[in-house]
């Protein structure tokens, strides 16, 4: 009875051992959604409550989950976010897509705060001025990049070959990517997907755009610009 008891012990202590150490696999593996930097409404009015709770913990979490998927036993899953995206065009669609989606999510939502706004100073005012004339001028050819982006997809302001230049890409890529028509290293980013701004702006991304000037902060893209032009 005891040798019975002993071996079933020694058999469920296998079983939690085995189960925790894949736990752990799993813990330092896997991608997580990043929390966000403020309250759900914090950006309020320009962007709602309702659509910074599905955005990040719906859309923001299945571009995780699926890029977990996508990775888990493949020779992908000790990569970096920013090495799969890097070469995401020659990895697979899965991983493009998903790969994209988290790392243009965990970017964006820096890149927002509440009591934001106004106009950027510094270098990064500097090189706006110098490379579109001026900062109207900046965000007329930034908006128009976003509302023609046909389909889903990102406006970008990227620093390329030491230069500011304003971009778009369909989807979930992002000008890091392999396969982007226009490469360089990501500023600001702006989503004009529709589950970005449908229930409050319906059909009229262009005003979504307006006001997301609201809540953009300057701060953290004069940080990325001085990261990109090392
Ligand atoms: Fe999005």
């Amino acid at each position: 009875m005891a040798l019975v008891l002993s071996n079933q012990l020694i058999s469920l202590t296998f079983v939690l051992h085995f189960k925790q150490t894949i736990n752990l696999k799993s813990n330092i593996m896997a991608f997580t959604l990043p929390a966000l930097p403020y309250a759900h409404d914090a950006l309020e009015p320009y962007i709602d409550t309702t659509t910074m709770q599905i955005h990040h913990g719906k859309h923001h979490q299945a571009y995780v989950d699926n890029l977990n998927k996508a990775i888990a036993g493949t020779p992908n899953e000790n990569k970096s976010l920013e090495e799969l995206v890097k070469s995401a065009g020659s990895i697979s669609p899965a991983v493009r897509n998903n790969g994209g989606g988290h790392w243009n999510h965990s970017f964006f939502w820096g890149i927002l705060a509440p009591n934001a706004g106004g106009t950027p100073s510094g270098n990064l005012g500097d090189a706006i001025n110098a490379a579109f004339g001026s900062f109207d001028a900046f965000k007329e050819k930034f908006a128009a990049a976003g509302a023609t982006r046909f389909g889903s997809g990102w406006a970008w302001l990227i620093v390329k070959d030491g230069k500011l230049e304003v971009s778009s890409t369909p989807n979930q890529d992002n000008p890091l990517m392999d396969v982007a028509e226009v490469k360089g290293t990501p500023v600001l980013g702006v989503d004009v997907w529709e589950h970005a701004y449908y229930l409050k702006y319906q059909n009229r991304r262009p005003e979504y755009l307006g006001a997301i000037w609201n809540v953009i902060n300057w701060d953290k893209v004069s940080e990325h610009f001085a990261n990109a032009s090392k």
